[in-house]
């Protein structure tokens, strides 16, 4: 059984579509912690009504939030084997990188290597894509480095975007192939079936 623990900071729809998939391979995978940094966003209402215990982490020290050191030693006696980033907004630290190396998934709402690193999150990312102009966008699900956005890809989806007249209209259609591609990553991780060789990712069928 691979133990998952989701960071979120937003309104969980990526989350939830993690949720909705599991029963699909629920021998295989559980949602044993959600990570936050944001008291009250609607990924942790989502986790409260699935009875999913969760955590609050803050780099500066703040009453009922614990810091990386603090999570670090949540993940480890939980026995979290496997991180989905799914919108959370903040670096993850090096000594947890560290630890859960090819552990750790992001899903970033764009075809990374473009559009991605410090500072490229949500709406940002979507404005950048309009105003460059291209045609394609879609969702990228990566391994994490110490770097933002920068870790081999796992898995990819072009959407054509030739048609939008707005970044809130790329966000959109990026957010609906988000919601397939990174269960899809999961479950395959869960099955094994995403490997790397030679520093590049393979999904086996
Ligand atoms: C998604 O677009 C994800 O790609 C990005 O942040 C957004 C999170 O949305 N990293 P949600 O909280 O899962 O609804």
């Amino acid at each position: 059984m691979l133990r998952i623990a989701v960071f979120v900071s937003g309104r969980g729809s990526n989350l939830r579509s993690i949720l909705d998939s599991i029963p699909e391979y629920l021998d295989k995978v559980t949602i044993q912690a959600v990570i936050s940094n944001k008291p009250d966003c609607g990924a942790l209402e989502i986790a409260d009504a699935h009875n999913i215990r969760s955590y609050l982490v803050s780099a500066i020290k703040k009453d009922d939030f614990l810091n990386y050191d603090e999570l670090l030693e949540i993940l480890i006696s939980e026995k979290i084997d496997f991180i989905v980033l799914a919108g959370f907004l903040k670096k993850i630290p090096d000594e947890i990188v560290d630890k859960f190396k090819h552990r750790i998934i992001n899903i970033h709402p764009a075809l990374l290597p473009s559009f991605g690193g410090k500072g490229m999150y949500g709406m940002k990312v979507h404005q950048a894509v309009f105003d460059s102009s291209a045609k394609v966008s879609g969702p990228t699900v990566h391994f994490v480095d110490s770097v933002y956005d920068n870790g081999n890809i796992i898995a990819q989806e072009a959407v054509d975007i030739s048609d939008v007249d707005s970044p809130g209209q790329i966000a959109e259609k990026v957010l609906k192939v988000e919601h397939k591609i990174l269960p899809f990553v999961i479950k395959k991780i869960s099955e094994q079936k995403v490997v790397v060789k030679n520093n590049r990712v393979y999904i086996l069928n």
